[in-house]
């Protein structure tokens, strides 16, 4: 007796599905038996951001990304930082891949988010470290991942938060160097910097240079770039920032350190600091003088993100094209920052 057809159709509708399943079985299987060689690194990686990158442990992400001599480098993200295809994220990991001697830093580099999207995006990109910083207990900073238009109040309170956090990354014992998204890396900038760990506390760069590096009273010091070191002096001056938030209503951070350094903060708590030269770590208020030297193009004295976008491209693209010439070139000319210029008006 032969089953009624409906049973029958069910059974060969089972066979085949049990085919299906085993075929995908030994694609898996095949996938997973191949992978963690044919995946290297990445899957280290992976197990890392799961490790550290959903809790609140601030420090195992540190020690991820840091050299063994506690150094990283650290940047912030939001949402529209991070957002799709070709925006400052993108743009600041490209300039790290394509740079001379920079490469290497991605592995140091902690990528940290402000909110969800843009720690998920940070995730999906791979092979880059990401941190979400965890929501404030005062529920201040839940709006903080639209764009954040200079100096807006969103803007300021983002910046206030990352003071807070780079503060209790020295209090963890590490130093960093802080970067913004809208700063190009064209060349390693470690060996760059020249520090000299007995004696500097702060390298920091600013918007135009006056030719002392000693002068940071006298120099407009500009918070986009710089590496501080971990001890108590800049855990103070940290501490002492963040607190000048409360009597600094609609000033930015970046003009409050400046306003504390002419108040004589920096002498007080002791913190040495060096101005960088914009030759080497420029910006498009002041163009580097010095194509061969240059490590970083920061986007600053401009308004709006399409605007950085814009004119950065054309500064990698520059790079790119002095790489390509290898030194055969005459002085590289830096493109115009057309659409910075515009984004005032
Ligand atoms: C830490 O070590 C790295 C890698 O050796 C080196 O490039 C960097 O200059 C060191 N950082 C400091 C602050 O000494
Ligand atoms: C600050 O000073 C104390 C006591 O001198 C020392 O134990 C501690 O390690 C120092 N902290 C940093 C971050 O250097
Ligand atoms: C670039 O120039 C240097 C010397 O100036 C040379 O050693 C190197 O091979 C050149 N690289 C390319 C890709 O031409």
């Amino acid at each position: 007796m032969s089953p009624p057809a409906g049973l029958r159709q069910h059974c060969a509708l089972g066979r085949a599905m049990a085919v299906v399943a085993v075929g995908l079985l030994v694609i898996v299987g095949t996938y997973l038996l191949s992978s963690p060689a044919a995946a290297g690194d990445g899957d280290t990686e992976e197990k890392f951001f799961s490790d550290a990158g959903d809790g609140d442990d601030l420090e195992a992400a540190l020690r991820g990304a840091a050299y063994a001599n506690g150094t990283l480098i650290l940047s912030v993200l939001n949402r529209a930082y991070a957002a799709e295809d070709g925006g400052l994220l993108d743009l600041f990991l490209r300039s790290l891949r394509e740079g001379e001697g920079t490469e290497q830093l991605i592995s140091h580099v902690l990528l940290v988010a402000m909110d969800r999207p843009a720690f998920l995006r940070c995730r999906r990109l791979g092979g880059v470290r990401c941190y979400q910083l965890p929501v404030a207990l005062d529920g201040n900073d839940d709006d903080l991942s639209s764009e954040q238009l200079y100096m807006s109040d969103g803007f300021i309170r983002m910046m206030w938060r990352r003071i807070r956090l780079l503060g209790d990354v020295l209090k963890l014992g590490y130093s960093f160097i802080f970067t913004d998204l809208d700063v190009m890396w064209l060349r390693n900038p470690l060996p760059r910097l020249e520090y000299r760990p007995a004696e500097e506390d702060l390298l920091i760069s600013c918007d135009q240079f006056n030719g002392w590096p000693d002068d940071y009273a006298g120099n407009e010091l500009n918070t986009g770039f710089f590496f501080v070191a971990s001890n108590n002096r800049t855990v103070a001056l940290f501490d002492e920032w963040h607190a000048a938030r409360a009597a600094s209503a609609g000033m930015k951070e970046q003009d409050v350190l400046n306003e504390m350094k002419r108040r004589g903060a920096l002498r007080r708590l002791g913190v040495r600091a060096r101005v960088l030269d914009t030759a080497r770590f420029s910006g498009f208020c002041q163009d580097s003088r010095d194509a061969g030297e240059v490590a970083t193009v920061h986007a600053n004295c401009c308004r709006t993100m399409r605007a950085k976008v814009a004119d950065l491209n054309a500064v990698l693209a520059v790079a790119a094209a002095g790489r390509r010439l290898n030194g055969t070139s005459p002085v590289l000319r830096w493109p115009p920052h057309s659409e910075c210029v515009k984004s005032w008006t």
